[in-house]
């Protein structure tokens, strides 16, 4: 089974949208691994973000990120879970995000889209090594 991270960002939990994202991964298939709300540090949200570090965004990210819990999951399916998970997420900018993804249906600004998810099956391991250690 492939595995991928998804998070439920602050903006989701602050909502109430967990169960809404949740259910739309399962709706779709998907299945529960591991899933459990934390308030991210500094540290671990720089280290998630590693990618964009030096960004001019960089800093707004990491302080939305640690601004209240999130939800870490990791989920599984049978074939490219991370597109999978992509695919159900919609576009990174919710003003271009189609209709029928939780950021086109849910969200409205590139600020606040509601989930993360892993961009590759490389960054899926290494993202499920960062929040899951254990399953590493
Ligand atoms: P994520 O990592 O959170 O799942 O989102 P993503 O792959 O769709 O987008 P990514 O390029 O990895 O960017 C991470 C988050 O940074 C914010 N962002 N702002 N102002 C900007 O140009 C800009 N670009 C990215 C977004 O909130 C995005 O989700
Ligand atoms: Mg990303």
């Amino acid at each position: 089974m492939n595995r991928t991270l998804v998070i439920v960002k602050p903006d989701g939990v602050e909502r109430g949208l967990t169960g809404e994202i949740l259910r739309r991964l399962e709706a779709k298939g998907l299945r529960l691994v591991a899933a459990e709300l934390r308030q991210l540090d500094r540290a671990v949200a720089e280290r998630h973000y590693a990618e964009h570090a030096g960004k001019a965004f960089f800093d707004d990210l990491v302080r939305f990120i640690t601004r209240s819990p999130v939800l870490v999951a990791v989920v599984e399916g049978s074939g490219e879970t991370w597109r999978v998970v992509r695919t159900l997420m919609g576009a990174t900018n919710p003003a271009d995000a189609a209709p029928g993804t939780i950021r086109g249906d849910l969200a409205l600004e590139m600020s606040e889209n509601l989930i993360h998810g892993s961009d590759s099956p490389a960054s899926a391991a290494r993202e499920i090594a960062i929040f899951f250690p254990a399953l590493a």
